[in-house]
This record gives structure tokens, sequence and C-alpha cells, in this order.
């Protein structure tokens, strides 16, 4: 983790406790609880346990994790939460610890692995479904199961397909436990079992406002800043301009936005990158770096290899610029979502390094949205009436299009093959309307060659892969497909490149793969 002054932004009481017992979906919870109109805090067990000393949550939420209950070090929320009657919603892996605690039993389902959209049928005379479809969609991804209900429990919902316990309910304990993600947007009823268990089982009140987020930020770093200098790292994208203009209120001259022009940028990106600048308000500067970024990246094809060469200079010249600055802080919009992915949030498992996650610089790092989702910064930015080209616009990975060259080296001419085609795509994407309908295009080039014509003659040569995915997190994503004609389109306007004879379109789902290839 990182040194932070920003880690404990809001002081109000908090009314929903997340233990976070190592599932990548946790912060997710957070996420859509704010979406609902509540604030909570996440903790690891250990962490939970001390909060619980001194802090009364109206509800306790245990989150999904990749453990089994039975694995030696397996994640264990505090067992006094048990007695507490506060209660208590165990989701997942949560479930089956409640269950496992309590001498029910959970059995590993190896031919009952649910994994996806599952349908499960509610009783909706409990609590906890009221108002809902009596059957509907739910996400599920688990190996075990409770295959019995403690003592005192009953059954109040099973998974259609599998006829597994799908919810168990003690409502003199004030206990519920799902086997589902009702976080995640594919839960159909999700969002309304959410809002039983807060709303009218734990009697929460909504806490959380967009323009509070925007004061609160703003009021907790002007202490820090008192007659301070900062440089943000600054790439023009939703979350590092968003937070120039929440920061240059309080900072003003003392604030600088540095950009880094790594070689890996897309078509025209400098251009936008100094127009957001003053739509923020901050002063920038752009560090030429193609040279360096080049020879530290080499002849490395390996994605984490890549990442963590890249994460390494971006570091170093932050810190370059900073001192140059003489700067007390160096700010970066890194969101949650970054921590998960990164393994930085809880035990969630590692799958990779974010450029600006973890850097350990010399200078003391501020991360004000470390708790945020990009759902939640689009709205401070909307709040803040910055332009709907920065509010909705697509995030593209620090590493850039390195990271878009797969099976090679990244050097030099790659770059400039895959710059050309993200633009045409995009162009074409932009002429049909459908680019803004989309959350991320991903454009990749891959090096594996294979035989094509060009003229008359046979050629040897690269592949495009299209990519293109609609999500509200970038957690779980939906694979989109282009109509037909867009990708003829697409097609034959990317292989007129010489050194490009075919295009492929990647309309996998998140998981099981990831938004980047690399
Ligand atoms: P994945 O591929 O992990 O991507 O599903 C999720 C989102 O994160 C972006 N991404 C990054 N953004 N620095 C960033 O600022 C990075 O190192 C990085 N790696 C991935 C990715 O483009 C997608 O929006």
């Amino acid at each position: 983790m990182f040194r932070d002054v920003s880690s404990d932004y809001f002081m109000r009481p908090i009314q929903i406790l997340i233990i976070d017992l190592g599932s990548q979906y946790t912060l997710v919870i957070g996420r859509m609880l704010r979406e609902l109109g509540y604030r909570s805090a996440i903790f690891s067990p250990r962490k939970a346990e001390s909060w619980l000393k001194n802090n009364r949550p109206k509800a306790i939420i245990l989150s999904g994790g990749s453990a089994s209950v039975y694995e030696d070090g397996s994640p264990r929320p505090p067992k006094n939460i048990l007695k507490a009657s506060t209660p208590i919603l165990g989701i997942c892996y949560g479930m089956q610890w409640l269950a496992h605690v309590q001498n029910g039993s959970v059995v590993p389902h190896q031919e009952n692995k649910e994994y996806g959209k599952t349908i499960a049928g509610f009783d909706t005379k409990e609590k906890l479904f009221s108002g809902i479809k009596k059957q509907s969609v739910v996400w599920a991804s688990h190996g075990d199961s409770v295959e019995k209900v403690p003592k005192g429990y009953k059954i109040i919902a099973r998974s259609k397909d599998t006829n597994t316990v799908a919810a168990m309910a003690n409502p003199e304990k004030r206990i519920w436990g799902v086997q589902f993600h009702p976080e995640v947007t594919h839960s159909e009823e999700g969002k309304e079992i959410l809002l039983n268990f807060l709303g009218k089982i734990s009697g929460c009140q909504k806490d959380w406002k967009p323009a509070d987020i925007i004061n609160e930020i703003r009021n907790k770093t002007a202490g820090a800043a008192k007659g301070k200098k900062a440089i943000i790292g600054f790439s023009g994208g939703v979350d590092s301009t968003t937070l120039s203009a929440v920061l240059s209120a309080v900072f003003q001259k003392n604030l600088l936005a540095v950009s880094i022009d790594t070689g890996a940028l897309r078509r025209n990106e400098l251009e936008e990158i100094a127009g957001n600048a003053k739509s923020a308000g901050v002063n920038l500067k752009i560090v030429k770096a193609a040279g360096r970024f080049q020879k530290v990246i080499g002849k490395n094809t390996h994605s984490e290899l890549k990442r963590k060469r890249f994460k390494k200079l971006y570091g170093r010249i932050l810190e370059e610029e900073a001192k140059r600055f003489k700067a007390d802080f160096i700010i970066q919009g890194s969101l949650a979502t970054d921590l998960i992915e990164s393994g930085s949030a809880g035990k969630a498992d590692l799958i990779k390094s974010h450029h600006n996650v973890g850097l350990n610089l010399k200078i003391k790092e501020l991360h004000p949205f470390r708790n945020l989702f990009k759902y939640e910064v689009r709205e401070l930015a909307r709040q803040l009436r910055l332009p709907d080209s920065i509010s909705g616009r697509q995030p593209f990975p620090g590493p850039g299009l390195f990271i878009r060259v797969i099976g090679e080296p990244p050097k030099k001419e790659k770059l400039e093959i895959v710059r050309w085609a993200d633009g045409e795509v995009t162009d074409i994407l932009k002429k049909y309307k459908l680019y803004d309908d989309i959350s991320q295009l991903i454009v990749a080039l891959d090096c594996h060659r294979t035989v094509g014509i060009k003229g008359d003659g046979r050629v040897y040569a690269y592949s495009v892969i299209v990519r293109a995915v609609k999500t509200m997190d970038f957690m779980t994503a939906h694979g989109v497909q282009f109509p037909a004609h867009i990708r003829k389109e697409i097609s034959s306007v990317v292989t007129r490149h010489p050194r490009i004879v075919r295009v492929f379109f990647d309309e996998t789902d998140k998981p099981p793969a990831t938004t980047e290839m690399e």
C-alpha cells in the first residue's frame, strides 16, 4: 500500500461495514451501495475487529472470497459479530463462513460449480426478498456450497439449475446469507435485495452525494496543502482531469499537472491533454520521454515486465518533475478499481500491475480518489460542469500502446501501426455514433505473423484485434458485438495497411478475459 494522507476523507459515522474476505468484487459492493445512496467502510477482518471496538455500524456485509472455509488461513471475520445483533448479510464465501462457524455444512460441489448467470427462485415472503420477482437471474461464482444450513436458519432461495442453497436466513439473530452476488449488475434484483437489507432490515439512512465528496476532498486537502506545492500525474483522462479540477481550487498556482509523452499515446492525444488541462484550470507541463521509455521497455514482450518497467520509469519521472517544481506532494488519480486489480485492496489476487499504484515514491503521495469508482468520478466531473468529452471519456491505460502490442517488443514502428489502426477504428465508430455507446475500445497489434495476399503477392504479416466492452465499473464487462457492416468496414480499412493482413474481433466477456489483452 502507498503512504497517503487521504485515506480517511469521510468523517461522519459510517453506517455500513463491509468486511473484505478476499473477493475481486468487494469494492464493487461499496460502489453499488454508493449508487444506492449509501457510504460504507471496507476493512480486512483484523481491521474490522479493532474498528468495531469503537464503532457501531447499523449493518455488516461479509464479502465473497476466493478461499474455501476449510483452507488453512482462509479469511475469518471476527466471531463476536454473530452475537452483536447488528444485521449481517453474508455474500458467497461470506455466507459459507456463516454456515460453517454455526455448524451448518459446506461442501465442495465440483459438479455443481456455478459460474456466471444462473436462475434463482426466492421466497418473497422473506423481508430480504420483499417486492422482488419470485424467480430471476443472479450472478454466481463459487465452487463450494452450503449443503445444510445451521440450526435456526431456513432456506429462502434455491438455484434452479443445481438446486443448491442460494440464500438462508435467521431473522431472529438478524443474519442473512446469499450465495450469489447481489452487488454486480448482472444480478437482476440485486439492488432491490441490497435496498431491503439496508433500508427495511437495518434502518440505514441514505448519506452519499457527489457534491459532498468534492467539498470533503477540498476541505480535507486544504489542511495538508497550506503553503505547500504539488504536482499531479495528468493523463487527461476523467480521473486526473476531475481531480485537477477539484484540487486546483485548493492549491491554485501551487499545482502543476505533469503529462508524460511516453511515445505510446494515441493519435491527437497530446492536443486533447492540453485542452483538458485548460478545462480543469491547471497549468500543464508535457515531459518528452519517448526515448527513455523505449530504452527501458527494450526487448520485453511479457505483459507484467513491460508494466513493471513502465511503472518504474513513470515514478522516476514524476519524482524528477516534483523536485524541479519543489513540490511537497505528488498527487494521482488512482481509483479503487486500480487498487483491486493490482492486488493492493485487501486480499484480492494480483491481476495486473497498474502504473500508478504502489509506486513508493520518495515524495509524499496523495490519492484522494482511492475510495471511488469511475462511475462516481464521472458524477463528480458532471457536478464540476466539466465538458461531456471529459466526464464521458473512455479510459486508456497509463502504459498506453506499449500493452497493445502483443508478441513482439513494442518498438516505435509497431507503436505507429497500432496508433494508426486505433485512430482508424475510432473514426469509424464515431462516424456510426457507436463510440460513445461503449465503455472502452481496445485496438491491439498481434505480431504473430500469418499469410496473406497484398496486390498479387504473398505477405507474411500482422493482425489487429478490435475489442469493445460495456461495463459499469470495469470489474465485470460485456464484450460488444458490432453490426456486420461495421465489422466489414473496419476490416477493409485496417487491412489497407501494408503490414496488416487480418482483423480479429474479440467479444469475450470479463471474466474470463480482462479488458486489456495484457
Ligand atoms: P483490465 O484489463 O484490468 O482493465 O480489465 C481495467 C481497466 O483498467 C485500465 N488499465 C489501466 N489503467 N494504468 C491505468 O491507468 C494501468 O496500468 C492500467 N492497466 C489497465 C484498462 O484500460 C481498463 O479500463
